[in-house]
């Protein structure tokens, strides 16, 4: 198969979605790399070292006629009209409606592999892009904060005289949660954080937090899958109140509370935020699902009161080198769990497969198209 490795074309992705390594394990499985020209020069993979890895470097059309193509940003329709028929797009592709893509692709005859729709279970972990990415983001989110945050996070004994850790408050503790906690924990601050779900609890210990307890438990607060349920408002007006008094005695605020992966329940209120030691700093990682800290602007830096609120879009793209080893590595994972000794081989009844094709020879399972995982 000639697979194709094409350029990012959205303005703040600089990731991609293969590198030198994978494409040398694909080419090993007998494939045939079509990289487009630069498309890893914003992570800093010169085309050069995919050349070393036996790839070919190709202008863009040609990258997207590939049998199949690689991404990481679902493609415009504009792209999809590039590609050939019967065609496999391997991406992230979080549709929310979008019909004139859909159209296209079907149009194509295209089969499309959504990474958010890999399964969160054991045997797909290797090939869970949304947990890798959601752990860079984690971490990610410190370092933006500590670096506007105009105080040390550790605690520090100088000539000087002694200067008091940071605090963190982390809300929500999953995947990007706990890679918070733990980042801000190596890096000295005190920190603590709370979710709605109760077998997080020793998680978020083991990485060296402390966990805030709600008097009133949600009994069920999580659903088959390990996603948390929905809290009713009256539950989610004590986690405001509890939220409230451990903010405003925080420096510094990360929120990653997602419901079902998607939606972002509002858990900080604009009041809170104003009463927030001035140059404290909150970063809203729930900012795609809505957002939930009342104050972030999608994709800004604002200030409310003194206190700085990020919701940057894409924080794991702002890592972009390790962001792309990783989500190549697991788009490699699975197209090997795909690859029988022929070639791939798409078992539409296989627990991974079946769930990841949205899209089977332009055949579109819309009800997963609409929102997968
Ligand atoms: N392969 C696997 O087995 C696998 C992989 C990844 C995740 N998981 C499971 O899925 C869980 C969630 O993963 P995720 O990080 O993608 O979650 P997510 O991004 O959907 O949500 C982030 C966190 O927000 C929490 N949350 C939701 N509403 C809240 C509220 N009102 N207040 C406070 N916190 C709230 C959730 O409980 C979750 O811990 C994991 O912790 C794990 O149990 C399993």
């Amino acid at each position: 198969m000639r697979i194709g490795v094409v350029r990012e074309t959205r303005a703040d992705e600089r990731r991609v979605a293969a590198t030198p390594e994978t494409a040398k394990k694909l080419i090993g499985k007998g494939h045939e790399l079509l990289v487009e020209n630069g498309a890893g020069s914003a992570c800093s993979i010169p085309d050069a070292e995919f050349v070393a890895a036996g790839a070919k470097v190709v202008a863009s059309a040609e990258a997207w006629g590939a049998d199949m193509v690689l991404k990481v940003q679902k493609p415009t329709a504009e792209e999809a009209a590039g590609l050939r028929e019967g065609a496999v797009v391997v991406s992230f592709v979080y549709p929310g409606g979008d019909d004139e893509l859909a159209a296209v692709l079907r149009q194509k005859k295209a089969t499309v592999f959504a990474m958010e729709a890999v399964p969160r279970i054991s045997r797909a972990q290797t090939m869970d892009a949304l947990s890798s990415m959601a752990n860079i983001a984690g971490y990610r989110a410190v370092i933006e904060a500590s670096y506007i945050f105009p105080r040390y996070l550790p605690l520090l004994m100088t000539a000087a005289g002694r200067v008091p850790p940071a605090q963190v408050l982390v809300v929500g503790a999953g995947v990007a949660g706990l890679s918070a906690i733990a980042t801000a924990k190596r890096l000295g601050a005190v920190v603590k954080a709370f979710d709605t779900r109760p077998a997080v609890k020793d998680q978020v210990k083991s990485v060296g937090g402390e966990f805030l307890q709600l008097d009133a438990t949600q009994a069920d607060a999580e659903d088959k899958g390990g996603y948390a349920r929905a809290a009713s408002e009256e539950m989610l007006g004590k986690i405001r109140a509890l939220l409230h008094d451990a903010a405003v005695q925080s420096d510094i605020v990360i929120t990653t509370a997602l419901v079902g992966g998607r939606t972002a329940p509002r858990l900080i209120e604009a009041h809170t935020v104003e009463q927030m030691k001035p140059g404290s700093v909150v970063v809203d990682l729930a900012v795609e699902g809505g957002g939930n800290v009342a104050c972030t602007r999608r994709g800004e830096a604002v200030e409310v009161n003194g206190t700085t609120v990020i919701g940057y879009t894409n924080l794991a793209g702002r890592m972009p080198f390790d962001a792309s080893r990783l989500y190549a590595r697991n788009i490699l994972n699975l197209l090997v769990h795909m690859h029988g000794k022929e070639g791939f081989n798409i078992d539409l009844a296989d627990e991974i497969t079946g769930p990841v094709s949205i899209m089977h020879g332009g055949e579109g399972r819309v009800d997963a198209w609409k929102g997968a995982n």
